[in-house]
């Protein structure tokens, strides 16, 4: 007996460290603690009681594997290299249940936010409805009362219907839209966005949101920032208290500047927006900006990937961007390195950020530590 549990001792600690991960390696397979290569893409990360929870899509192999079969998977880990398989968080509905996130439909980008009022873990998403490409452009919301789930769907919606963002000129709000009769493909617009008047037809509605991340303030406040207007425009919307609904205060950013990927942090005061262009799961090279304020204004700052493929992002596309707890100014860019024709086989290209003056900085690297 004593020998069997001086060998069992010896084999699980030789298998712990040998399975402990101690750094990032970008563009590898991440295995999770069941030895898994890692399923949550598009995503983003949630600290909370010194845990990192990391929620992103959950994608199946071929290229039906972009939509969503199962749900949305959780990941926690207390160092970020090394991360425990949580399960899916939120599931998709039966097939042909009629459901809002059905078996089938698009189910992007999943954020996590924490609301200490209500004592909700809420999450949101960029919704497709099932059977219509990318032409709802909705977001959709979920809440847990834990981190690890399991998330209840809310409901699916176009953001602040009824209401003009706050930098929409006078003269547009009574200008007609002019998008009548014209084809849009989720690419470029026939004519600059402020001339189709885009707001204007999705004024009752509710505008459109596909690409989406949040983000929450020092003062609890929280945001959600989608690309619309056709993609062409990027819409920072104020939350409501319980972060379940838009407030109706928002404004638009880089109008016609196809924007996608938005990931927003915040540093020594300021506001950055890590970015990229239009291409879909084609990769572009990525932008950046800065502002004094959430709702800016906005001054860009141009590609903040350097080197060789910096053209492509490394080849990669934005996600989140990470604040390291405990570590002054310590950023990780969170990207995905997108599979179209086999979803499952996405990996994660994390690197971390620097800043000379306002601009920031990705430089690649095959292995690196926070340390
Ligand atoms: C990308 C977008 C992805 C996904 C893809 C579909 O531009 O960032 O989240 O929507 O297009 O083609």
């Amino acid at each position: 007996m004593k020998v069997f549990c001086l060998l069992f001792l010896l084999l699980s600690a030789s298998a712990c460290t040998s399975s402990e991960l101690k750094s990032f390696t970008p563009g590898e397979v991440w295995r999770d603690n069941k030895g898994v290569h890692i399923n949550a893409h598009g995503g983003g990360i949630l600290y909370q009681n010194d845990v990192y929870y990391w929620y992103g899509e959950h994608k199946t192999e071929g290229q039906g594997g972009n939509t969503a079969n199962v749900g949305v998977h959780c990941y926690s880990s207390k160092d970020l290299y090394n991360w425990k398989d949580e399960g899916i968080v939120l599931s998709v509905m039966p097939e042909n249940s009629g459901h809002d996130i059905e078996k089938g439909c698009i189910l992007e980008r999943p954020k996590v936010i924490y609301n200490a009022k209500m004592k909700k873990y809420v999450m949101w998403f960029h919704l497709e409805p099932k059977g219509i490409g990318y032409r709802g452009a909705k977001s959709g919301v979920a809440v847990a009362e834990k981190p690890v789930g399991p998330f209840t769907f809310v409901k699916s919606l176009r953001p602040n219907a009824g209401h003009f963002p706050m930098n929409y000129p006078e003269e547009m709000k009574n200008a007609p839209d002019r998008t009548e009769g014209l084809k849009f493909g989720g690419g470029s617009v026939p004519k600059h966005p402020d001339l189709l008047n885009i707001v204007k037809r999705d004024f009752e509605g509710g505008q459109m949101a596909r690409d989406m991340t949040l983000f929450v303030d020092d003062d609890g406040k929280a945001y959600h920032i989608c690309a619309s207007e056709e993609n062409s425009t990027l819409h920072i919307s104020l939350l409501t208290d319980d972060y379940l609904s838009h407030s109706g205060v928002y404004g638009r950013f880089f109008v016609g500047r196809f924007m996608e990927a938005p990931a927003m942090f915040k540093k020594d005061g300021k506001y950055y927006l890590i970015m990229s262009g239009c291409t879909g799961w084609t990769p572009n090279a990525g932008r950046s900006a800065v502002a004094p304020s959430v709702f800016g204004p906005w001054t860009e700052l141009g590609n903040p990937f350097v080197g060789e493929d910096s053209e492509l992002s490394f080849h990669s596309q934005s996600t989140y961007v990470l604040p390291v707890q405990g570590k002054k100014n310590g950023f990780i860019y969170m990207g995905d390195r997108w599979n179209p024709s086999n979803a499952i086989d996405g990996r994660y290209i994390w690197l971390p950020i620097r800043f000379e003056d306002d601009r920031i900085i990705i430089n690649w690297m095959d292995e690196w530590s926070i340390e």
